[in-house]
């Protein structure tokens, strides 16, 4: 059966192009490598020992959306991660993130209407409930405005698409990603950052591996035990088999609505210095980082309460903090990203 996965040379993309191809699916690519390499197509290839093909354009662009759809028949679904996803380039080009990710999605979603395509699984994000008043975040917990123009995009994008089930021929899923990280145990992919990483655990590894001088830790005076902000890490390859149980739930029929919405997250949180202190454990490396000043727009604790999708998915995250940190700085030091990766050190 054959699955179009947008943004998958990224990095949740890959690992699930990786686990759709274990479970016997064909993948299909499309991305504009704006934050990837094709060479990731490669090495999804020596992982499963089928290199997915890999359409290089950007979605953006409604003639080479609909040419796809009329090259390639049969597409049994959908599974659209293709979107920027820098919080603090969002606020800087907020034009960037709304053109990007909002016309991507629909040209998306106009093309599998034209084409029968009937199933869509949507990468979204826990930022679309902003800081909760009450923790852990259920499906349930009420959306708050977002922080940034990008989380504003994944509110918006989730509302294009429950909008568009209600009168066009097409299910979706939403799936609200807690925070994804560490690497294929292959560590043949990972986390490839272009240039300077936003996320915590992409500069830790970058920092002991020498790319960056130290990492900066974004506040300790916040409410929490230690002072850092909590958020709920989860292994990308957990991350990525919830995508394969959720789009078969789809494809056999077992959707209870024709949009449903899951949050993705282990249901515990971490603290940014428990996260450092695992990666020193693993690593056996002294972490080089300061305590500087809050980052604007960081929410001060996040997790998820993972029993919905734990209940009606059948699916657990399965991997630990530690496996995380491990599997993460393994990616690393295979150096396998360096075309992408700049220094500063
Ligand atoms: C953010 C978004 C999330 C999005 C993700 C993608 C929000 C609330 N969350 O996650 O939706 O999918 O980016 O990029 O908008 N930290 C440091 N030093 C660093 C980097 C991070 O101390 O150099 C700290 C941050 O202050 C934060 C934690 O590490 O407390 C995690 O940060 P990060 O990895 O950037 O993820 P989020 O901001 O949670």
């Amino acid at each position: 059966m054959k699955i179009l996965v947008t943004g998958g040379t990224g990095f949740i993309g890959s690992h699930t192009a990786v686990e759709l191809q274990q479970q016997g699916f064909e993948v299909l690519i499309v991305d504009d490598l704006s934050n990837s390499t094709a060479e990731v197509a490669d090495r999804i290839g020596m992982i499963t020992g089928t290199k997915p093909p890999l359409h290089v354009f950007d979605l953006c662009d409604a003639g080479k959306t609909e040419d796809l759809f009329i090259r390639e028949e049969g597409i049994a679904a959908v599974i659209h991660f293709a979107a920027h996803k820098s919080v603090g380039e969002s606020v800087q080009q907020p034009l960037k993130y709304y053109r990007n990710n909002l016309l991507s999605t629909v040209n998306l979603l106009e093309s599998m209407a034209r084409h029968g395509v009937k199933h869509l699984i949507f990468s979204s994000s826990c930022t679309v409930y902003g800081q909760p008043d009450e923790l852990p975040v259920t499906e349930h917990t009420p959306l708050k405005r977002a922080e940034s123009p990008y989380g504003n995009t994944k509110k918006i994008m989730e509302d294009i698409i429950s909008d568009t089930v209600k009168t066009a021929d097409v299910a979706a899923i939403s799936l609200r990603y807690f925070n994804p990280t560490g690497a294929h145990e292959s560590a043949l992919i990972g986390e490839a950052p272009s240039g300077i990483p936003d996320n915590l655990v992409p500069y830790i590894t970058q920092t002991a591996i020498g790319a960056r001088s130290f990492l900066r830790v974004f506040g300790d005076d916040y409410d929490t035990p230690d002072g850092t902000p909590i958020r709920d890490y989860i292994h990308v390859v957990d991350l990525a088999k919830a995508h394969v149980v959720a789009l078969k739930r789809m494809l056999d029929g077992k959707c209870k609505d024709r949009y449903e919405v899951f949050n993705l997250g282990t249901g515990r949180g971490y603290s940014v210095m428990e996260v450092i202190k695992a990666f020193e454990r693993v690593s056996g490396m002294n972490l080089n980082y300061q305590v500087v000043a809050r980052r604007p727009g960081d929410i001060v604790k996040i997790w998820a309460d993972p029993s919905y999708a734990n209940r009606e998915l059948g699916w657990k995250a399965e991997k630990g903090l530690d496996d995380m940190m491990g599997s993460a700085w393994n990616w690393e030091q295979a150096g396998l990203h360096l075309s992408t990766l700049s220094t500063d050190a």
